[in-house]
């Protein structure tokens, strides 16, 4: 008979956190993988980045329909949550697309939302740094007011952040006041995947679901020429193969502690 202990872990919740998706091709590739993905780590709950999602930048209703196919529960986004003129609207007709709360008021939108899972709810915030990025209200101020107002002890923040040092801040910041804090931003995944001292799960870069040999799903000789020449360069999808980065999330919803986490990287 199994015992008691093991019901209980093996009842945990796993969230499945996808970095950027980039362009077309990011997609397709998530479509190919991501139900074998769910199905070997038992997955329950799936946050995806979609800022890239669009061909070109961005998201569109093309490209946010395309990820909520493939099951996201939520999307986040972040510095290219407004590139797409078309989708503007988008935000404030879904509660599961996101945008970083720390945008001034009156932008569309919603920086947070709470997706009930009928046993428990599950809160998820997108957050976008300052350091290097554009001059958003200070994320620490922000995320203090929200967590005043929301109830779940289950919260997953998305970090959409450049520097390294500002995102482990905001990691040690949130121990124990939240579930996960994830970033994204850099599409390159890091290695300091950690359960930190009070029980969030915590890690610099999710990474990027798009073309592996290219500057971040861009072919390499065009982003070469922007940085090279600075020159006005229009940007294309990588056409080399693509992988899959993420990570996963064990955590117990009745207290919101996280209890393991780890990298995924899909070929
Ligand atoms: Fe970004």
């Amino acid at each position: 008979m199994l015992s008691p202990d093991f019901l209980w872990k093996d009842n945990n919740m796993k969230l499945l956190f996808i970095g950027d998706v980039v362009g077309d091709r990011g997609c397709d590739f998530l479509e190919q993988k991501i139900y074998q993905i769910k199905k070997q780590n038992d997955i329950s709950l799936v946050v995806i980045n979609g800022e890239n999602s669009a061909l070109g930048n961005g998201i569109t209703p093309y490209s946010y329909k395309r990820l909520i196919s493939l099951g996201a529960d939520v999307i986040t986004t972040g510095n290219h949550c407004f590139r797409r003129k078309e989708s503007i609207g988008l935000y404030d007709e879904n509660e599961v697309l996101l945008r970083p709360a720390n945008f001034p008021e009156g932008v569309p939108g919603h920086g947070y939302t709470v997706i009930d899972l009928g046993f428990c709810q599950v809160a998820v915030i997108n957050l976008m740094g300052t350091a290097y990025m554009e001059p958003l209200d200070n994320p620490f101020y922000c995320i203090d007011s929200l967590l005043e107002n929301i109830a779940t002890k289950n919260i997953i923040v998305d970090f959409h952040a450049e520097a390294t040092s500002e995102k482990k801040a905001m990691g040690f910041y949130l121990d124990g006041r939240v579930t996960a804090v994830l970033g994204t931003h850099t599409h390159v995944q890091t290695a300091d995947e950690s359960i930190l001292p009070k029980g969030t799960a915590y890690i610099t870069d999710a990474g990027m679901t798009g073309a592996e040999l290219s500057v971040l799903g861009v072919k390499s000789e065009l982003a070469i020429e922007k940085i090279k020449y600075h020159a006005p360069v229009k940007f294309e999808e990588s056409e080399n193969p693509c992988f899959i980065n993420g990570v996963v999330v064990d955590f117990d919803e009745h207290n919101g502690k996280a209890t393991k986490i780890f990298r995924i990287i899909e070929r």
